[in-house]
């Protein structure tokens, strides 16, 4: 539990997280649990989802596991409405933080491998909010779309990831336009570097380009999950009942810091 938050924070409130069964939205799940909320996890992997929700009751949290994938409405739809039976209320927290990535460069991935990284990242963000709509608390719910620093800037072997980001950040935001009128608020958070995840073990899997993703960040450091649990905190409690259609950058000021090209001197690590 973060002491810097109230330990009641989110009691009584309903969570849903896509991609929570592990990385950074897992740390966001942990922290929304030990906070009073009842969490709802989605991944694909049933053993990922268990081994999850297993370590959230552990810490004496409240949490259920829907396997689907994000690049299929039907089984969302059919995830939401198991998750609205269990819990028996609206949700009030919809994180959308499915996504995926692997560093190619352009000439280096497919048609296909291309349209992977969309589908999961961009249209399963759709489909994450399309589904969740008739389920959200109206008025109160907040939606976090969880980005990157991706949206803003070129990042070499990242083609994919830049494209279905910067469509993320902007769905969002128009998102939080058409749903205001009902209450409801979203908002983005975009992590830095966050150690110890899956995305850095693919983006910076040797010491030499751990080293170089550090040297990147102004404050000198690669994030931890719990400075991104931290924003998504705050942006799903009552202290930001007035922000929306806005972003989070929780980087250590690595976006000030401009483009890079993730140097693989194979290429891609398939
Ligand atoms: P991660 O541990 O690999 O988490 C990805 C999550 O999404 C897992 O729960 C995974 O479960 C789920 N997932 C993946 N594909 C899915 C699909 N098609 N349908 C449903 N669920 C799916 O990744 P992470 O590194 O923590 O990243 C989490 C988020 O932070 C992502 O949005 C990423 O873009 C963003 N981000 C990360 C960093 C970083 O430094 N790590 C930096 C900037 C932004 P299954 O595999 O079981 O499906
Ligand atoms: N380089 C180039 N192309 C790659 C690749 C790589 N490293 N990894 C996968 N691809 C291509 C595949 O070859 C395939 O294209 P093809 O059909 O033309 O051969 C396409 O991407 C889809 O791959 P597949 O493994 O069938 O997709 P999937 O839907 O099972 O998995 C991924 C999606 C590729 C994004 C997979 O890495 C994944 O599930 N990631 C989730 C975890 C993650 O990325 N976490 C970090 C989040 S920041």
């Amino acid at each position: 539990m973060n002491p810097l938050f109230a330990p009641g924070l989110l009691a009584g409130k309903t969570a849903f997280l896509t991609g929570g069964s592990s990385g950074i939205c897992l740390g966001i799940a942990q922290a929304f649990a030990h906070h009073g909320a009842r969490v709802a996890i989605l991944g694909r992997s049933q053993e990922k989802l268990d081994a999850a929700t297993a370590l959230i009751q552990s810490e004496g949290g409240q949490a259920a596991g829907y396997a689907a994938d994000v690049r299929d409405y039907p089984a969302l739809e059919a995830a939401f409405q198991k998750a609205a039976e269990t819990f028996a209320a609206p949700i009030d927290i919809l994180v959308c933080g499915a996504a995926g990535n692997f560093p190619a460069p352009i000439n280096g991935m497919s048609p296909n491998g291309f349209k992977a990284v969309i589908d999961i990242d961009l249209l399963g963000t759709y489909h994450t909010c399309r589904a969740a709509y008739p389920h959200l608390r109206k008025p109160g719910a907040s939606v976090i779309s969880i980005s990157a620093n991706h949206a803003h800037q070129p990042y070499g072997m990242q083609a994919h990831v830049c494209a279905a980001k910067a469509g993320v950040d902007l769905l969002t935001r128009t998102i939080a336009l058409e749903w205001a009128a009902e209450g409801i608020r979203a908002n983005l958070i975009t992590p830095g570097p966050i150690d110890d995840t899956e995305g850095m073990r693919r983006l910076a899997p040797t010491p030499e380009m751990r080293a170089a993703a550090v040297a990147s960040v102004p404050l000198g450091r690669m994030g931890t999950k719990q400075d991104i649990a931290n924003a998504a905190l705050f942006l799903s409690s009552d202290a930001a009942s007035f922000i929306t259609g806005s972003e989070i950058v929780c980087d250590g000021g690595q976006r000030m810091t401009g483009t890079r090209i993730f140097a693989f001197p194979t290429g891609s690590p398939k």
